[in-house]
């Protein structure tokens, strides 16, 4: 009996776990990108990862990925002007990616949103910096 309700427990514990990982906005309802964030989840969120609004949509292996796969957006930073870019000719290669899934006023606001929150996992590669001489 003791066990019973110990399962149940933890069963329900599961599920509530299961309903608060995935597809979250991480991200303040008053923030100013708060609209994009949405707008990216509704529309990009399928192709491409980015944590911040709990998308999983880039391949995470060889073995399983697809065509549609996109760029993960925690690892690759871009600037509102590239995400412009891509969203108007259908990624940078212009092949699967479709065209303007979201136009005008919208695509803005997903452009800067994914400049700001694009790249937050790039690896940070060591540098040192030199001073060349000029002479
Ligand atoms: C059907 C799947 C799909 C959807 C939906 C999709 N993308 Fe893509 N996207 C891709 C693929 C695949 C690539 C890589 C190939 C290419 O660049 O043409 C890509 C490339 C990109 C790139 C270029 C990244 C780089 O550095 O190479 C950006 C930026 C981008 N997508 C943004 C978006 C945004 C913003 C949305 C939502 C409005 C979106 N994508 C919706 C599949 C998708």
């Amino acid at each position: 009996m003791k066990l019973a309700a110990g399962t149940i427990a933890l069963l329900a514990c599961a599920v509530a776990l299961a309903a608060c990982g995935s597809q979250e906005i991480q991200i303040a309802k008053t923030s100013p990108y708060r609209k994009g964030a949405e707008l990216f989840l509704e529309h990009c969120s399928g192709c491409h990862t980015l944590a911040v609004v709990g998308a999983e949509g880039s391949a995470t292996e060889t073995s399983n990925r697809v065509k549609t796969n996109g760029p993960n957006f925690n690892l690759r930073k871009e600037d509102e002007q590239q995400v412009l870019y891509a969203i108007r000719n259908g990624g940078f290669s212009g092949a699967i990616m479709p065209e303007n899934v979201v136009v005008g006023e919208d695509a803005k606001e997903v452009a800067q949103f994914l400049a700001k929150y694009s790249g937050l996992q790039a690896q940070k590669v060591p540098s040192t910096s030199i001073t060349l001489s000029t002479k």
